[in-house]
């Protein structure tokens, strides 16, 4: 059984990943391999299996269930096709009511304005139903379309972390950019 729908936006379904998930998840490794490889960890050849993609559903699950991170699909509105993927991570409850977020979009679908699309709502529903109050994104300095993507949603730069992640093997500089929850919500 694959989760309902979260949210709907005008060109898009949003989800979290159910087990009957898996293929399209593959797919969406697979075919975009080498457009999200410079911006993401290093990957071993096990990642771009079945058996990996049904592993982070999973994980995905469980994190969810204990409300500790939110890992989301973008799929077209016949949910057919994984057009992007955003996560809540690092959910952290508290004082601080705080996220990390990470998303990539198809190489295909990226310039239509998906991944804006889907953030917004996104967002909307972090803020809202979650409750979170703070939701950290950071770039690598050289990621212009990230960069114009987070400053288009209304993050705002709070500081410049050296060697912050390790990227494609790397040892990485990072922006470091917040969205804070709107007074009026
Ligand atoms: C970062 C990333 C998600 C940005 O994707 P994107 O498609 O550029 O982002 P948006 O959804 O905001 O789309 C904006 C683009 O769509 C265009 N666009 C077309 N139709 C649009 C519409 N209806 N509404 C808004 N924008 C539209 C905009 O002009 C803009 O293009 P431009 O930057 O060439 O001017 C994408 O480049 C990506 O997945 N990169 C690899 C992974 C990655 O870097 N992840 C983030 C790590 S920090």
């Amino acid at each position: 059984m694959e989760p309902e729908p979260l949210l709907h936006t005008a060109r898009t379904c949003i989800r979290l990943a159910g087990v009957a998930d898996a293929p399209k998840l593959w797919r969406y490794r697979v075919e975009n391999r080498a457009h999200l490889a410079p911006w993401e960890p290093l990957r071993d050849e096990a990642f771009y299996t079945v058996e990996h993609a049904a592993k982070t559903i999973a994980d995905g699950a469980e994190a969810a269930r204990q409300d500790r991170g939110y890992p989301c699909l973008v799929l077209d509105r016949d949910e057919t096709t994984i057009l992007a993927t955003f996560t809540l991570a690092n959910v952290v409850r508290g004082p601080l009511q705080a996220c990390h977020l990470g998303y990539g979009v198809a190489a295909q679908a990226q310039g239509q304005g998906l991944m804006y699309e889907a953030l917004q709502a996104g967002l909307a529903w972090a803020f809202g139903e979650l409750g979170l109050h703070r939701v950290m994104a950071n770039h690598l300095p050289r990621n212009e379309r990230s960069a114009r993507l987070l400053a288009r949603l209304g993050f705002e730069r709070e500081g410049y972390a050296k060697r912050y992640l390790q990227i494609a093997g790397v040892w990485e500089d990072h922006v470091l950019t917040a969205l804070i929850r709107p007074e009026a919500l």
